[in-house]
């Protein structure tokens, strides 16, 4: 989704503004702008397309300052156009604005501002947003120009129906930039003699671990010296200075040439990550603290809700087999944007959780609100530990897989299946499972990063299926019980990325109109582990075969004789079944992400598609 970067301080503004931007990237963007205050004016520079647009206009024009804001656009209202570009300007072209999220009722508050004479440049809402500050800013009569701009921000904004996150520039205070947020995230970085505003910390890391997330309705100054943050409605805000635990480092491909290559080989240490200190033995069950429950209310809790989108909402349907087996109570996973919208019955003592990993997709915050709004406690599980959904969940559990740049989520999703793992294994100790059985899980857990660090060797022989395949048009992915999601899963990674079209099925859905669509062509990805309906999945490959359809099954070693009924087979080692989804969907990633090269895609920058839906 959009991103915004400013800097202020005593570098010149503009490679840092442009290595933040670059930093976020990976969100999704088809324009890119920033504006620089030197004193004597604003510049603004935008360019439609790729970051590398704009950073050829810098190199050409060689803007200075050591003030600047910058933005990377991802369209919603007007075409990926110059234009169209954030930093917008106001009426009097003195103020320049870049804006995150969504102004609803822009349209109105255009047509009035139309009336006062403004005339708009842009199909924007920023630029409808950028001339309502202008105009609270022209119509004050206060002197100081700082305080100017922070009063017109805070005349502006309660006007504005919608979300925002904006950073504010005006020539008349060049020493400030002014940011803002409600309901798109917005990051102050602290440094010695500069500041810094982000959507995302990932863009600034590289210069400062102490932030101040801001909340909604935060209007901050920063300057080159210190930052000040005030309530939209006047009054100081609470502040907290957080520490940034990850280095730039964790945010850089390193050796991997794809951030999403790199982030499946992470998963033997995401998982690890996932369970550290949350597993005893003693007591042959998990340790999840940050749920904040006696397990007299957990015991309590009679019907639970998983509510989430895409991938995490596929890691919570493998949620749902888990808890409903290990713990034996009903679990539904409802997707968040129906959710949002549903009157879904409850019990007194239903749980929510919602699972996202950024924290920040819409849906899934929207989902969280309406659970309270209904008195539903809602805990998350989340990956991004100073999101909205964090902050607004009453506890939950941190999957703490480290950042995920690319878009197709890969280490989150077995980070979101371990931690449902661990739930689920509390929930049933403190139900009838018992501590044998417990235990046997424990075991069987802290064997799985080992397993995946072997599936990983296998990436040669799956990139070999990958390029046999890749020419196709079309994929069927099935599976059975808990490995249903999986193939859900299956089929998103292959199309967000290879823009191949796949579905995901039930095996034995198949015979109920799937098998149509059989033929040569189109090749049925199978998830057939040595469970209890390994037979049943073998039937059904028959079944396609019979129909010559090509067959690549992801099968348990010590099972050969699934080679007489598959064309090719990639073997996944010996695991119980509930556990099976954090190996079987190893081969899945790895056989789109090869087949999305194969095919010569953008791998961490798929079309039309954003890292973090934060708009609606
Ligand atoms: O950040 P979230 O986990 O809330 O994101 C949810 C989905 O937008 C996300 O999983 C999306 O489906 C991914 N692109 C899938 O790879």
């Amino acid at each position: 989704m959009c991103g915004i970067v400013g800097y202020i301080g005593k570098r010149q503004a503009s490679p840092i503004l442009l290595d933040g931007l670059r930093r976020l990237e990976y969100r999704g963007y088809d324009s890119a702008g920033l504006a620089l205050s030197n004193g004597r004016g604003i510049e603004v520079l935008r360019r439609a397309g790729r970051i590398e647009n704009l950073r050829k206009l810098v190199a050409e024009t060689n803007p200075r300052g050591e003030a600047g804001i910058s933005h990377t656009r991802w369209a919603t209202h007007g075409a990926p156009t110059d234009s169209n570009a954030h930093p917008h300007r106001d009426q009097s072209g003195r103020l320049a604005v870049v804006h995150n999220g969504v102004i609803e009722n822009y349209q109105q508050l255009r047509d009035w501002l139309k009336t006062e004479d403004h005339k708009f440049s842009s199909e924007t809402d920023t630029e409808v947003l950028a001339h309502l500050i202008g105009y609270h800013y022209d119509q004050s009569e206060e002197q100081d120009p700082v305080q100017r701009l922070v009063g017109a921000v805070q005349a502006a904004l309660p006007r504005v129906k919608g979300t925002y996150g904006i950073a504010v520039m005006h020539e008349d205070a060049p020493s400030v930039i002014v940011g803002a947020r409600l309901g798109s995230p917005l990051v102050v970085g602290l440094g010695a003699d500069e500041h810094f505003l982000a959507s995302d910390v990932s863009a600034i890391v590289a210069h400062t671990k102490d932030v101040v997330y801001l909340n909604d309705y935060d209007v901050v100054t920063i300057t080159r010296d210190g930052f000040d943050v005030k309530h939209l409605e006047g009054g100081e805000a609470r502040v907290t200075v957080s520490r940034v635990d990850f280095t730039e480092d964790d945010a850089e491909k390193g050796d991997f040439p794809h951030y999403m290559l790199k982030e499946i080989h992470e998963q033997p240490n995401s998982i690890r990550n996932a369970m550290r200190g949350r597993l005893s033995r003693d007591e042959a069950t998990a340790i999840l603290g940050g749920l904040q429950m006696t397990p007299q209310e957990l015991r309590q809790v009679d019907r639970i809700i998983l509510s989430a989108c895409g991938t995490a909402c596929h890691a919570g349907m493998v949620g749902e087999y888990l808890i409903e087996s290990l713990a034996r109570i009903p679990t539904e996973v409802e997707i968040a944007s129906e959710f949002r919208y549903r009157n879904v019955p409850t019990t007194k003592d239903t749980l929510q959780f919602v699972i996202s990993q950024s924290g920040e997709t819409i849906d899934t915050l929207a989902a969280l609100r309406e659970a309270k709004r209904k008195g539903i406690k809602c805990l998350g599980i989340v990956n991004n530990v100073a999101s909205t959904i964090a902050r607004e969940t009453d506890g939950g559990i941190y999957i703490h897989a480290g950042p995920e740049i690319g878009v197709a989520a890969t280490k989150s999703f077995t980070s979101q299946v371990a931690v449902m793992t661990l739930l689920s294994l509390l929930l049933g100790r403190i139900h009838h499972l018992s501590s044998t059985d417990g235990l046997e899980l424990i075991d069987e857990l802290e064997a799985i990063p080992d397993k995946i660090t072997d599936i990983l060797k296998q990436a040669a022989h799956i990139k070999q299926i990958a390029e046999k395949y890749a020419h196709v048009d079309g994929m069927l992915f099935m599976g059975r019980l808990i490995n249903y999601p999986v193939a859900l899963e299956g089929a998103l990674k292959m199309k967000e990325i290879s823009y191949i079209y796949a579905s995901g099925h039930p095996s034995a859905e198949l015979k109920h109109g799937v098998i149509a669509l059989v033929k040569p062509e189109l090749p049925s990805v199978f998830i057939a582990p040595h469970d209890a309906v390994f037979e049943k999945n073998i039937s059904n490959i028959e079944e396609v075969k019979a129909r010559k359809g090509p067959v690549i099954a992801v099968a348990t070693e010590g099972h050969p004789h699934i080679e007489k009924v598959a064309d090719d087979v990639i073997y996944i080692p010996r695991c119980p079944s509930a556990l099976s989804p954090l190996l079987t969907v190893i081969p899945l990633q790895l056989l789109s992400y090869y087949i999305a090269v194969a095919r010569g895609c953008d791998v961490d920058k798929p079309r039309n598609l954003a890292k973090s839906v934060t708009v609606e």
